[in-house]
């Protein structure tokens, strides 16, 4: 399996912190954000890493992380030249995946959780996709899942009125028949490319399974969840 961290976006939510800086160079106890998500796929074995990021970031992003091989792994680099979307930037990964499947992590979701249960999990199942789920206090910020014992009947984007408090969270493995499902998306109202659409289209299939996420997870897209995302992270030490 091979690593994608989408790293590009606007952040708007936190400006001006993000005025110049990328989100995911902002500092999250003691290291740069998204050194989280790398982290975390390193963990679970997976050292082909695809970092995608704007074209006014690229540079500064390729300074900080390198060729990977400080991490023990090899990074590869593509511009997302507009913000449109998750499954937008998800897109710009087909080649790279070239027919494997994929672990997409989003470069603004803070774990202290191993990964790798989840990622063995999913080498396992025949095809389709995986997502994981977290209970959260929020519900409406996030796409959020009805799910019956086993299945997740459907997901709904930020929704008024939530069908429970399982967040669908920024972890996503995919096989291969994402990047023909993106294909065949269009633009939400909110202009842009939506990864609850293509998550949805698994679901239809009858190929998405979930796993619930037990350890400490936060996003760190909002000054609340960012301070934290600091707290969580402060006196945490990687093996
Ligand atoms: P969001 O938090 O949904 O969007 P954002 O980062 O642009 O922030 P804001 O809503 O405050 O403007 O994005 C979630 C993650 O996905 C984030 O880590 C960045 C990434 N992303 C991309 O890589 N490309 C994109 O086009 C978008 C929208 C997000």
């Amino acid at each position: 399996m091979k690593g994608v961290v989408l790293a590009g976006g606007k952040g708007t939510r936190l400006f001006p912190l993000t005025k110049v800086t990328n989100k995911h160079l902002l500092p999250i106890g003691r290291e740069p954000m998204i050194f989280n998500p790398v982290k975390r796929l390193v963990e679970a074995g997976i050292t082909d890493i695809l970092i995608i990021t704007s074209t006014e970031h690229m540079g500064e992003i390729v300074n900080l992380l390198g060729s990977g091989s400080e991490f023990q792994c090899n990074f590869t680099y593509k511009v997302q030249e507009s913000p449109s979307g998750i499954a937008h930037a998800l897109a710009l990964a087909e080649n790279f995946a070239g027919g494997d499947r994929i672990f997409v992590i989003l470069g603004d979701n803070i774990t202290t959780q191993n990964l790798s249960k989840f990622v063995k999990d999913f080498s396992n199942q025949e095809k389709g996709a995986k997502v994981l789920l977290k209970k959260v206090d929020e519900p409406e910020r996030y796409g959020v899942a009805a799910i019956d014992e086993h299945h997740i009947v459907k997901i709904d984007e930020k929704p008024d009125k939530p069908d429970s408090d399982y967040a669908v969270i920024g972890y996503y493995m995919y096989d291969d028949q994402v990047f023909d499902i993106i294909r065949d998306i269009g633009l939400s109202p909110r202009g842009e490319y939506e990864i609850t659409q293509v998550n949805n289209e698994y679901i239809k299939r009858n190929q998405l399974t979930f796993d619930i996420l037990d350890g400490e997870w936060t996003d760190a897209g909002t000054f609340e969840s960012y301070l934290f995302a600091n707290k969580m992270m402060m006196n945490f030490k990687d093996d």
